[in-house]
């Protein structure tokens, strides 16, 4: 039995491929080197192609996408008091959780704005403000970094988010895919098996790192105290959050492209620049120790690391980057999903027991 799964092969996909030796991540046919530029709706019209009738281009897509967020806004009203002392990601769930389940691209469109409407909104609620509606009319990250703010966002910003959903909207079978497919296969729905991906994204292992990432950067404090406080954590026996990958053994693909945003932020001043030079600075220590105390291990910098910077820059709450991860990778959640139930068949794998056996009669 392999641990973990790891190398089984589980599904056929044409919508992801993750290169983990070469460090090359291809999303139906186009390398994400070539796609982190493209505005969110592109992708998603990239990924949905082929799974749903109607499917209209990227510019019909996004007013859809517009309308659907307008929509599920009505379901913000059930953010009670109770629900909203609940994580983001669980109140996102929570609510996503009253959607209506089903197949079809209205249900695929809705799924997709849930996460977009409602983390901005309980995050406002939870503060005491209102949540803001959204404008249909708007590219789909300028209107969630409003719907958050409260003000038009600066166009930097926006395009960042929207490498941000792209970069991460679709990764092979990882974890919270899986969790989708099963689902999926069993033919309970998209909202059933989005609710399921939402429910495995949220450990630490997948989609929980990149809160922890920060909290590691603010204690480290400066540049020149990281290497004495990495090799302390190492020796406590924690993981240096933001390193290390089940599938790829160079550096991941998507941490480049983040990174690249992080500095266009810097370039415009969306950015503190003191914030980058520390984490450029851990990032170096850390990857510098991985190398010297786990020699045989390939850990270099996973999505996570800038991830953290990122949505930290655009103003998000570190509780909450789990919740905006949900936003991005819905999209291929529902296209495995899709790929799922019109192409594969019923998930049932075996276990092998290792338990006592029942007293034989003698
Ligand atoms: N820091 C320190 N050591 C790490 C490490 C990290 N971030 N990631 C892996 N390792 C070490 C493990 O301790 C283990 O060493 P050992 O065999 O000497 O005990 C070895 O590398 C392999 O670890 P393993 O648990 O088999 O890797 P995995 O494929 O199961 O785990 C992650 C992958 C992502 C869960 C793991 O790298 C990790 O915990 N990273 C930190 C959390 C994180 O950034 N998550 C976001 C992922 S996108």
């Amino acid at each position: 039995m392999q641990s973990g799964l790891e190398d089984v092969v589980a599904a056929e996909t044409v919508l992801s491929d993750v290169d983990g030796l070469n460090g090359r991540l291809i999303i139906r046919g186009a390398s994400l080197d070539d796609l982190a530029g493209q505005r969110f709706e592109a992708i998603v019209t990239r990924l949905f192609g082929g799974f749903f009738e109607g499917l209209p281009d990227t510019d019909g897509l996004a007013a859809a996408l517009g309308d659907a967020r307008a929509k599920v806004f009505a379901n913000v009203a059930a953010a009670d008091r109770q629900l909203l002392q609940l994580g983001p990601v669980e109140a996102v769930r929570a609510l996503t959780a009253r959607l209506a389940d089903g197949d079809d691209l209205p249900t695929a469109l809705d799924l997709l704005a849930a996460a977009a409407v409602f983390t901005p909104a309980v995050l406002r609620l939870r503060e005491g403000k209102p949540a803001i509606p959204p404008d249909p009319h708007l590219a789909h990250s300028a209107d969630v970094l409003r719907m958050l703010t409260g003000a038009m966002p600066a166009p930097a910003s926006a395009k960042a988010l929207d490498t941000y959903l792209t970069t991460v909207s679709d990764h092979g079978l990882n974890a919270s895919t899986f969790a989708a497919r099963v689902v999926a296969s069993t033919q309970a729905g998209l909202t059933s098996a989005v609710l399921a991906a939402i429910s495995a994204l949220k450990g630490p292992l997948h989609g929980g790192a990149p809160g922890p990432v920060l909290d590691m950067l603010d204690a480290i404090g400066t540049p020149e105290q990281a290497e004495g406080w990495l090799d302390g954590a190492l020796d406590r026996g924690e993981r240096l959050m933001g390193f290390g990958h089940r599938v790829y053994r160079v550096r991941d693909p998507r941490a480049d492209a983040l990174k690249t945003a992080v500095r266009t932020m810097v370039a415009e001043g969306a950015v503190d620049p003191a914030r980058v030079k520390l984490a450029e600075g851990v990032e170096a220590a850390a990857l510098a120790i991985l190398k010297r105390r786990k020699p045989d291990r390939s850990l270099d910098t996973n999505v996570e690391f800038y991830t953290a910077l990122l949505l930290e820059a655009l103003g998000f709450p570190r509780d909450a980057f789990t919740a905006v991860f949900a936003m991005g990778r819905t999209a291929g959640w529902i296209a495995h999903a899709r790929e799922q139930v019109l192409g594969g068949r019923l998930i049932r794998p075996q276990s092998v027991y290792v338990g006592p056996r029942p007293q034989q009669a003698a």
